[in-house]
């Protein structure tokens, strides 16, 4: 292939078109088609592409950008931070590591005393569920059917999802529990009647599937991008139940719900449980790769005596860590102004009044701001409708609007804890004109 010239100045006077078939040419399609959209900048609830075009990110990026896209804070901290140092190595610590695993532990239930600073979701599962095996010498583990936990081979292992597919066996003596689906219960039965039938159902299996003993269990508070599943109360409760009868240590991953997405800074203390093991990302380091697993005395105990070894090579990065202690900062004000609870019931119940002109919604869920819509094709028959999905996301987006379709026929409906309400009535109007555009069809 010949030498490109490659601009020094972004961005450069190249056409758009002129990019996107340098992208064909060159990047690995890794999560199907190439979008089209190219970004230019982003700031608050907004990101413009590279025509000029403005949209409104009801995604926050990739669940990152929490507190909206480069808020003041976060600009300071880079500057403050990487004028400092950049990078230093994993086994250096700094001040600002030692006082964010301190801040981070702070806002956890006191049982959780330990914790480790990585880079991303995917890392922080594999330390979640090593130190679980390593600390108590049982191997085999739980997931529940439908959710998502990285692409790491580990993490991919308990990740129930199509995307598993594809590089040959899975470890041995991993398990899945049916998804606490209740607008599609798969064991067919009835919140509150059912007593949460699906994870008694599911522990039963893996009482006698199991070849050894099981190590860890590890959920989503809310099953995200395997369909926006918002277990009902007390789901979480009742599985720490049957894990405790068990010795199974509970790792809660909270990689999209904690920091105040869904309006307490964790999403598990709506169900006033105590994990062993937290598991955070995402809106940690608000676009940068900054994750944290914490854990129980006991495992951490646990798990050094049998040798426990993890180091990466941006595990404890300064600069990262001043990152977090800011995001940090901002997520204890959201959660104090209750930023995602009143804009959520702005969001949901406006979602409901659209609900009741146009039929394909089938149902709306989830927490805070972090919300979905399952669409069918009508109420009666509830049967799925991921044509209207795709056709009603790509209206949406043609008039500037940009949510997810995260599994065939749900979107993640998340913009940033700082949206406003004149953002949330324009997204309303966005999605109730292309609701009616894809029905006069
Ligand atoms: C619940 C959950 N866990 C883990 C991950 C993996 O995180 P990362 O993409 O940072 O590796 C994600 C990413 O979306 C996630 O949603």
């Amino acid at each position: 292939m010949p030498k490109r010239e490659v601009p020094d100045v972004f961005p450069s006077a190249v056409e758009t078109s002129a990019l996107l078939e340098l992208a064909e040419e060159t990047l690995l399609r890794h999560a199907g088609p190439i979008d089209p959209v190219l970004v230019d900048r982003a700031s608050g609830t907004l990101i413009w592409d590279r025509e000029g075009k403005e949209y409104l990110d009801f995604t926050s990026g990739q669940l990152c950008a929490t507190f909206g896209h480069n808020p003041a804070p976060l600009r300071e901290a880079i500057l403050a931070s990487f004028t400092r140092t950049v990078h230093s190595s994993s086994l250096l610590l700094s001040e600002e590591v030692i006082r964010l695993g301190e801040r981070l532990l702070a806002l956890l239930p006191p049982e959780l005393s330990k914790v480790t600073l990585l880079s991303t979701g995917s890392e922080a599962t594999e330390v979640a569920l090593k130190a679980a095996k390593m600390a108590t010498g049982r191997w085999e583990s739980v997931g529940v059917s439908r959710s998502y936990h990285g692409h790491t081979a580990g993490a991919a292992a308990v990740t129930f999802l199509p995307r598993r597919l594809g590089t040959g066996p899975a470890p041995s003596g991993v398990h899945a529990l049916p998804a606490p689906y209740c607008f599609r219960c798969p064991i067919d039965a009835q919140y509150p009647d059912c007593g949460f039938a699906c994870i008694d159902v599911g522990m039963t299996a893996v009482d006698v599937q199991r070849t050894g003993e099981v190590a860890a269990c590890i959920i989503e508070p809310i099953l995200s991008t395997g369909g926006m599943l918002k277990p009902p109360a007390g789901y979480l409760a009742h599985l720490r139940a049957r894990c405790d009868e068990r010795g199974i240590q509970l790792i809660i991953d909270e990689a999209q719900t904690g920091l105040g997405r869904t309006g307490d800074m964790f999403a598990f203390e709506s169900d006033d449980i105590v994990p062993d093991i937290v598991a955070l990302s995402k809106s940690l380091g608000g676009g940068f790769p900054l994750a944290a697993v914490a854990m129980t005395d006991n495992i951490a105990e646990g798990a050094e005596r049998n040798g426990f070894r993890f180091l990466t090579s941006h595990m404890n990065e300064p600069s990262m860590a001043m990152i977090g202690l800011t995001m940090l900062a901002l997520a204890r004000r959201h959660v104090e102004e209750q930023s995602a609870t009143r804009q959520g019931e702005r969001l949901e119940s406006g979602l409901g009044t659209l609900a009741q002109d146009h039929e394909i919604i089938g149902d709306i869920r989830g927490r805070g701001l972090l919300l979905g819509i399952e669409f069918v094709t009508d109420r009666s028959t509830l049967e799925p409708a991921p044509d209207a999905a795709v056709a009603v996301w790509r209206a949406c987006r043609e008039r500037g609007l940009l949510v997810q379709v995260v599994s065939e026929n749900v979107w993640r409906i998340a913009p940033p804890l700082t949206v406003d309400d004149d953002e949330i009535d324009r997204s309303l109007s966005i999605v109730h004109e292309s609701l009616t555009e894809f029905e006069s069809r």
